[in-house]
């Protein structure tokens, strides 16, 4: 179930018990949290199910990308853990993200459960054009989002993974309902770390973001669940 605090926390650790501890000193604080591929293939399923009996939404991120049947089969191996949000790269192509957005819909009305909101990976943060000109992608960073994010919501995708900066510009391409879900949020005098295009919470969200993802400032600060809840109330969900 989706809360209407949009900040889902990075829990980026492959140390089970210290993510079940954040978890439940979060819980409350936070709308979601976010598992990525570190610990997912570290801690397993049983360990997963351990941070979802907390109760908090988890955005599962482990950008599949495969050849369609492929992703469909991964998608419908993943639907019933019911994470709220899942996703793979938009690079995969058209038939790759409807095969997953069906496998989605179709695993959730078999199994009478909600289906996740199934979202695309762009371009990485981490590819410049320099890099994406090696892969012989002759585009700008940004074009290639544009593009990208196009292809996701031909194919029915919910949304997509997107810098605070491309926010603008996709929330005019792609409408209201196109979800964009943000990293790279500093609240104000924290450090940028290795994050380059970093922008506040309130920020995003007046630019138009959808959900916040939020790791270091929560998880690193002295006490993350005041943290989390001084984020909260500086949007309004306190
Ligand atoms: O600690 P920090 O708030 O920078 O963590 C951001 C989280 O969002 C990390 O889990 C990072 O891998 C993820 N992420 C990102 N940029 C993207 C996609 C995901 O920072 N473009």
């Amino acid at each position: 179930m989706m809360t209407d605090n949009p900040v889902f926390c990075a829990l980026d650790t492959q140390d089970t018990a210290q993510a079940s501890q954040l978890a439940n000193t979060l819980s409350g604080h936070i709308g979601g949290l976010k598992i990525g591929m570190e610990f997912f293939y570290a801690a397993g399923v049983a360990a997963y199910q351990n941070i979802a009996d907390t109760g908090l939404p988890i955005f599962l991120d482990l950008k599949l990308h495969d050849i369609p049947n492929t992703v469909a089969s991964a998608v419908k191996a993943l639907c019933p853990l019911e994470p709220a949000i899942l996703n793979v790269h938009a690079a995969g192509g058209l038939d790759m993200m409807r095969a997953a957005s069906n496998a989605a819909k179709d695993t959730a009305t078999e199994k009478d459960i909600t289906p996740p909101l199934m979202i695309a990976v762009t371009v990485l943060t981490s590819l410049e054009a320099k890099d994406l000109d090696q892969i012989g992608v002759s585009a700008t960073p940004r074009e290639q989002v544009l593009r990208l994010a196009d292809l996701a919501q031909q194919a029915g995708m919910g949304g997509v993974v997107c810098s605070a900066h491309e926010v603008e510009a996709l929330r005019n391409q792609c409408g209201a309902d196109f979800k964009l879900i943000v990293p790279g949020i500093r609240p104000a005098g924290h450090a940028a770390d290795d994050q380059k295009r970093i922008m506040t919470p309130e920020a995003a969200m007046k630019a138009g973001a959808d959900i916040l993802v939020i790791g270091r400032a929560i998880t690193q600060a002295d006490d993350p669940a005041q943290a989390a809840s001084a984020i909260a109330s500086s949007l309004g969900y306190a």
